[in-house]
């Protein structure tokens, strides 16, 4: 993203978590100062900080922001406090594990320094929750790095939703090859699908890819499969919200479609994903929650005036899985897992 831009960091007194606004984004870009609990939770429900790696980030420093406003010395009150903060900030959005892995990674600071008084503990948890985004940077680069490997100057590629720089930290995982590769010199032709129905792909994807200079052509969710048939697309790019132990993966609604397409027109699907991405406690996509959402994103959110009647009922799942025999490859910064998944991420992970 361009070097001004920032989507999520610890302020510099450490009191508060800054992001850009991602709901104003391409038209505003704002910055907002989060201090309390219930702003934290409500940037992450709305979408206003969002993408997994990113929300996990955000959580990881609303703790320690949070940590510092608990009254209590003592080790228990503290404990408890914070534990009823995890609670609370895990509970904003339902699929992306990240943010539960950034959550527990805090709440174990304090359950493994048994006694320690709050004025010892917050150095240990403000180390922890910058670890947290250093690894997530970490990660995107290694991760950007293996996808390098599987394109080639020229490529279509397709994208869903966003899993940019606005997603996680500096490149992103599932635009990160492409942002890293115009670093390098490739010239990479991308559509991106603008992902009804908060139009992540539209809004800023495009407006990420633009920046960095790269070709970009929008196109509805519903143009990906013309462009396949034509060949127009070498590669699907994806993000991922939590992959299961079997590959299944969760992304954003409509990503299931893109597979399907692609494995019908022999395009290969790449799912690029840090390891705080992966649970092992999910044995397949079945256990994955999905969130649903209002309806008013389809009906009103982007539109003058409601394109459906009040009355009409509407289904807004946020998320869909794809089915692990779907997925090419799941491109991660420790290397590049192949099907059949359960096998290869236990190689590379576990
Ligand atoms: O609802 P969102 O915008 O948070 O959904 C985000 C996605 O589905 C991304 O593709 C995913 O989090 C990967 S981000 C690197």
């Amino acid at each position: 993203m361009n070097e001004k831009l920032f989507t999520v960091r610890l302020s510099e007194d450490g009191g508060a978590v800054e992001i850009i606004d991602q709901t104003l984004l391409p038209n505003t870009i704002k910055y907002l100062r989060l201090e309390k609990a219930e702003d934290i939770w409500e940037a992450i429900f709305s979408l206003r900080v969002r993408g997994a790696p990113a929300i996990g980030v955000a959580a990881g420093f609303g703790m320690y922001v949070l940590a510092q406003q608990i009254s209590d010395e003592d080790y228990d009150a503290f404990l408890g406090e914070m534990e009823r903060i995890g609670a609370y900030l895990d509970s904003s959005r339902p699929t992306a594990v990240n943010l539960s892995f950034a959550v527990k990674r805090m709440l174990a600071v304090v359950h493994n320094h048994t006694g320690l008084v709050k004025s010892q503990l917050l150095p240990l948890l403000k180390a922890e929750c910058m670890a947290v985004y250093n690894e997530d940077r970490a990660m995107c680069r290694a991760i950007s790095e293996n996808g390098l490997t599987l394109v080639k100057n020229g490529d279509g590629i397709l994208t869903h939703c966003n899993a940019g720089a606005l997603a996680a930290t500096e490149y992103g995982t599932g635009l990160g090859t492409l942002l890293l590769g115009k670093e390098l010199g490739y010239e990479f032709k991308v559509f991106t699908d603008e992902t009804r129905p908060l139009l992540q792909g539209a809004r800023l994807t495009s407006f990420e890819l633009n920046h960095a200079g790269i070709d970009v052509t929008l196109i509805c969710d519903n143009a990906a499969s013309l462009l396949m048939k034509q060949g127009k697309i070498n590669a699907c790019f994806v993000g991922c919200d939590r992959v299961a132990a079997n590959g299944d993966t969760a992304n954003k609604i409509g990503t299931r479609s893109v597979a399907v397409n692609a494995k019908y027109h022999g395009v290969p699907f790449y799912v690029f994903c840090p390891s705080s991405t992966i649970d092992f406690s999910c044995r397949s996509g079945d256990d994955i929650v999905i969130e649903e959402r209002s309806g008013d994103e389809i009906k009103t959110m982007f539109f003058e005036k409601p394109v459906a009647e009040a009355e009409v009922k509407c289904f807004n799942p946020a998320f869909d899985v794809t089915d692990a025999e779907l997925i090419t490859a799941i491109i991660t910064e420790k290397g590049i897992a192949r099907y059949p998944y359960t096998e290869s991420l236990a190689k590379l992970f576990l």
